[in-house]
């Protein structure tokens, strides 16, 4: 494994090995002992697109390894692409670093950086997918349920990046995802055929919401209004009616499910207050998760 751009290119044994190094590093930092394998190693840290979790995250990770994260903002560097091209930034950088991690608007923008950094390149989330998201909720439902396999998640809304992750995720790691959107924004046929190719039958794309819960552990749902969509917010916000995660959808679904969202949530949009803040809701364990998963993401390809 020399980059981490996509579930989809990574194999079950790579996937199943960080899970397992997430958990036990997860326990040493609990425990208060600490792991410094990346003492003398620098990770830039290239953002197009806001973010609370992933910046503090991977800054935190890489602190807790010993090394030194660089924060830039695309402003700092005259644009990603803009004042120079991608492929000298990431040869440039190659030049002073050990890793590249990049949120960007366009997928293409991070397998160009991985194609001409000789040093490793992370994907914090374009706007194709965001697998150390997806990575990070697998770990959580693993902790929740101490199984991957034949779990069930049904994710509610906009077939974006998140579900796309998540529909690689169920590919490659025994789990089930049946997917209901609103017409115009199902998952797309390409990332379900990729999925389903892993593990036929793997993901389902409905239009009932309802119908989506009946089976579920656990109901997954994300923004309708991803980073860079902010003009169709009022479109989108009446063409998702019906598809919100409240607790009448909740009702409709097993009494175990686990309540999951990849945060930031729009309460009173795709979920409900109520929903966000029920003993089911699983949503704050996510978002640590990024932490543990991510240190071991970091000290496979970087150490
Ligand atoms: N879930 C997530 O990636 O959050 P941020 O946008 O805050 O990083
Ligand atoms: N789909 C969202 C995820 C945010 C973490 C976005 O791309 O903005």
């Amino acid at each position: 494994m020399e980059d981490f751009l996509a579930i989809s290119e990574c194999s079950t044994d790579e996937l199943t090995g960080l899970l397992e190094e997430s958990r036990s590093l997860k326990a040493l930092y609990k425990a208060g002992q600490r792991d410094l394998c990346l003492a003398g190693k620098t990770l830039a840290m290239l953002f197009e697109k806001p973010s609370l979790r992933t910046r503090i995250s991977f800054q935190v990770a890489m602190t807790d390894l010993g090394g030194s994260p660089i924060y830039v903002k695309p402003e700092d560097i005259g644009g990603i692409g803009k004042r120079e091209p991608v492929k000298d930034i990431a040869r440039v950088l190659s030049r002073y670093v050990h890793g590249i991690m990049a949120r960007t608007f366009e997928h293409r923008t991070v397998i160009d950086l991985a194609k001409y950094a000789d040093v490793p390149v992370i994907n914090a989330l374009t706007d194709w997918s965001h697998p150390c998201q997806a990575m990070a909720d697998v770990l959580t439902i693993v902790e929740h349920f101490d199984r991957i396999e034949g779990i069930t998640i049904a994710y509610i809304g906009d077939g974006n990046n998140v579900a796309r992750s998540l529909a690689f995720a169920a590919g490659k790691l025994g789990m089930k995802l049946v997917v209901a959107s609103p017409p115009g924004y199902e998952l797309d046929s390409a990332s379900m055929e990729t999925a389903n190719h892993f593990a036929p039958g793997c993901v389902t794309q409905l239009d009932d919401p309802r119908a989506a819960v009946a089976d579920a552990d656990v109901i997954y749902t994300d923004t309708w209004v991803s980073m860079g969509q902010e003009d169709e917010k009022e479109k989108r916000r009446k063409e998702f009616a019906g598809f919100e995660v409240n607790a009448d959808l909740v009702a409709a679904a097993p009494k175990h499910v686990k309540i999951m969202h990849c945060l930031p949530a729009y309460r009173g949009f795709e979920i409900s207050d109520e929903v966000t803040e029920s003993p089911n809701s699983i949503v704050f364990d996510q978002a640590e998760n990024r932490l543990h998963f991510q240190r071991a993401l970091l000290r496979k390809l970087m150490s």
